[in-house]
């Protein structure tokens, strides 16, 4: 899903006459932001986003433990360039700019969690990542992870409405990750 996302990214902007493909044929930058990218999914996540050719840059963020994590994952010898970004005060910095946002930021359910107690958790989580996201970089699609997927999207949906950057084609979900 995130391929083809970034795909259609890439085509909206081109010409609208069909073009042939060329090896050498420059691409256009494209800056992904990771949120929540030391986690168990923000990991592997990071590592897919890495070996992506039509990505150039590559901002992981997360509370805590991002610096490990970035030079690990810049280590893979492709194009993009990675960044970390550790603690709310470098939220901002992580989406200047960022193409694509994908959010696999907060708590997966545990033993004896409801789905209930789920969502009050990554919901409030959730809510302050699209406050950045409305506030640094609007034109960014964003790709919710986070569960309850079926609470976080309205969450983001709104918090965007709200701030007047909501745009429906831009707000996409994964219900399994392994489609990124
Ligand atoms: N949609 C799907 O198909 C799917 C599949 C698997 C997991 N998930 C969900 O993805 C989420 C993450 O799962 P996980 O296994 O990676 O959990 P995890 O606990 O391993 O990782 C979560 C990461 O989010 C970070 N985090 C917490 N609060 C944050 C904040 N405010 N800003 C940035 N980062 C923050 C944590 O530091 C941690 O690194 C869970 O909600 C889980 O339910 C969704």
């Amino acid at each position: 899903m995130m391929l083809r996302s970034i795909k259609s990214l890439t085509a909206s902007s081109s010409s609208h006459i069909l073009r042939r493909g060329y090896a050498s044929e420059a691409v256009p930058d494209r800056k992904v932001a990771v949120l929540g990218a030391a986690g168990g999914i923000g990991q592997p996540l990071a590592l897919l986003m890495k070996l992506n050719p039509l990505v150039s840059s590559l901002a992981l963020y997360d509370i805590a433990n991002t610096p490990g994590v970035a030079a690990d994952i810049s280590h893979i010898n492709t194009r993009s360039e990675v960044y970390g970004y550790s603690g709310e005060a470098e939220l901002g910095k992580a989406l200047e700019g960022a193409d694509v946002v994908i959010i696999p930021a907060g708590v997966p359910r545990k033993p004896g969690m409801t789905r209930d107690d789920l969502f009050n958790i990554n919901a409030g989580i959730v809510k302050g990542l699209c406050e950045a996201i409305a506030k640094h970089c609007p034109q960014a699609l964003v790709n919710m992870i986070s569960n309850p997927v079926n609470s976080t999207v309205p969450i983001a949906a709104e918090i965007f409405k709200k701030a007047g950057t909501y745009d429906p084609k831009k707000v996409v979900w994964c219900d399994n990750p392994r489609c990124c």
